[in-house]
């Protein structure tokens, strides 16, 4: 298939998943509206449809929570083929059925992103509109993600990560006890290889996560407080303070003085912070375990977004080059959700090897930003080649870019239309 074509059928694949103003991140798999696929999708819209980008992303808040938490699933109609729906998840804390926990913020950096970019000349009134939104969001963030200050946020259930099966999780998830589960059957593995899913044991602790935050009543200081999974994420927390630096030129913009400030605060206390995720033997940041204190021993891919959080000193740039360069040499695409040369990593099954377009985005971004331009451009055109090879799959191989999970994947198309594509380089160039 040719770029035009390929572009084209990018276009097709976000108008063909998209439900009335928001878009299933893909058919049959995943019938809702999930939050980080939501924000994403607005990138590839705004390629050819700013108006239908922002109407993407205030049907995504549509569904924030009294407390400011958006949610990672909004259930907007029931759909029996997916598991776990709205009353397994028992909550009550917004407008719309949805799932009880968030996903990782890139909300505000893609609001950003649609304002620097506007055509219309209305984008600053409908960042002005979310903005309120924005700001509780993100307090919610550190006042129920990082209850005691550290200046780093963790996750309360692998799939607030967006990562759900990442071996970072492995050992805090071992550790939950499972009870209080009804007999359950998966959908997901109905749809697709049970070989690349989540096993069984990891699925009763999901849902066993799920049932005592729902014995709380999803009151997130209780959740914060017992909830049997709580693990700092790198991943999390380096999105989270990209987002709070775009939220920053958002509020000058529009002349939030108070707010600004506040931001402001937010970024030096987590720059601080995020040392406190540094592995001194690996030279990476990593997950730790906020019940033990425990890090983890792994590379995440999420690990090399500490540039496009801002923090892209030498020592941390350097350290992130050299292990690129050795996984670069190791799989013939970057960049594998999980280090190859760790023993946890499987090239196709679930985070735990694959690679994710919207990963290399982000990474790349980061990496461009510090003035890495030869990696970052390595990072998009293995992401190319990816998709011409395979189409638009959810996920694919490190090692034979096979494509895998769900096809017809919303966000692999639409980070093919606003970076990877060889024609969106012309455009920009
Ligand atoms: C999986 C992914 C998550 C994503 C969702 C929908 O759960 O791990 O990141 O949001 O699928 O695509």
């Amino acid at each position: 298939m040719s770029n035009a074509d390929l572009d084209n059928t990018a276009r097709t694949i976000l108008i063909e998943n998209d439900q009335g103003g928001y878009t299933v991140p893909t058919k049959g798999l995943y019938p809702y509206q999930w939050n980080w696929d939501s924000v994403f999708v607005a990138l590839g819209f705004a390629t050819f449809d700013q108006d239908r980008a922002w109407r993407e992303i205030e049907m995504l808040f549509e569904g924030q929570w009294r407390d400011g938490m958006v949610p990672h699933i909004l259930f907007r109609k029931d759909d029996p083929s997916y598991f776990p729906g709205p009353k397994v998840w028992g909550t009550d804390g917004g407008p719309i059925p949805s799932s009880g926990h968030s996903q990782p913020p890139v909300a505000a950096t893609v609001i950003r992103d649609l304002v620097d970019t506007d055509r219309s000349g209305k984008a600053l009134e409908r960042a002005g509109a979310l903005f309120p939104q924005l700001m509780n969001w993100h307090r919610w963030y550190l006042a129920y993600r990082d209850p005691d200050n550290l200046g780093v946020l963790a996750i309360i259930h692998p799939w607030e990560s967006g990562r759900d099966n990442l071996p970072d999780w492995d050992d805090a998830l071992r550790a939950v006890e499972v009870k209080d589960i009804e007999p359950y059957e998966r959908k997901d593995t109905s749809h697709v290889d049970p070989a690349m899913r989540p096993h069984k044991e990891d699925y009763d602790r999901y849902l066993s996560i799920m049932a005592a935050c729902r014995s709380v009543g999803w009151d997130p200081a209780e959740v914060a407080r017992t909830c049997p999974f709580f693990v700092a994420d790198p991943g999390v927390t380096f999105i989270f303070l990209r987002a709070s630096r775009d939220l920053l030129v958002l509020a000058d913009k529009l002349g939030k003085e108070a707010e600004a400030d506040e931001i402001r605060g937010w970024i030096a206390h987590m720059e601080k912070g995020a040392k406190n995720l540094w592995n001194g033997d690996l030279h990476a940041h990593v997950a730790f375990d906020r019940r033990t204190g425990k890090h983890t021993d792994g590379i995440s891919s999420m690990s090399f977004l500490a540039p496009y959080a801002g923090l892209a000193d030498a020592k941390t740039l350097t350290s992130l080059q050299g292990h690129f360069d050795r996984i670069a040499a190791k799989v013939r695409y970057t960049m594998p959700s999980y280090d190859p040369d760790h023993p946890s990593f499987e090239p196709l099954r679930y985070w735990r090897g694959p690679v994710w377009a919207m990963v290399n985005y982000m990474i790349a971004r980061g990496f461009a930003e510090a003035g890495d331009a030869i990696r970052a451009e390595k990072l998009r055109s293995d992401t190319a080649q990816l998709v011409e090879t395979s189409g638009f799959a959810e996920y694919f191989s490190p090692e034979t870019a096979a494509g895998a999970g769900g096809g017809t994947f919303s966000w692999t198309a639409a980070i093919w239309l606003t970076w990877a594509s060889p024609t969106h380089v012309k455009q920009a160039a």
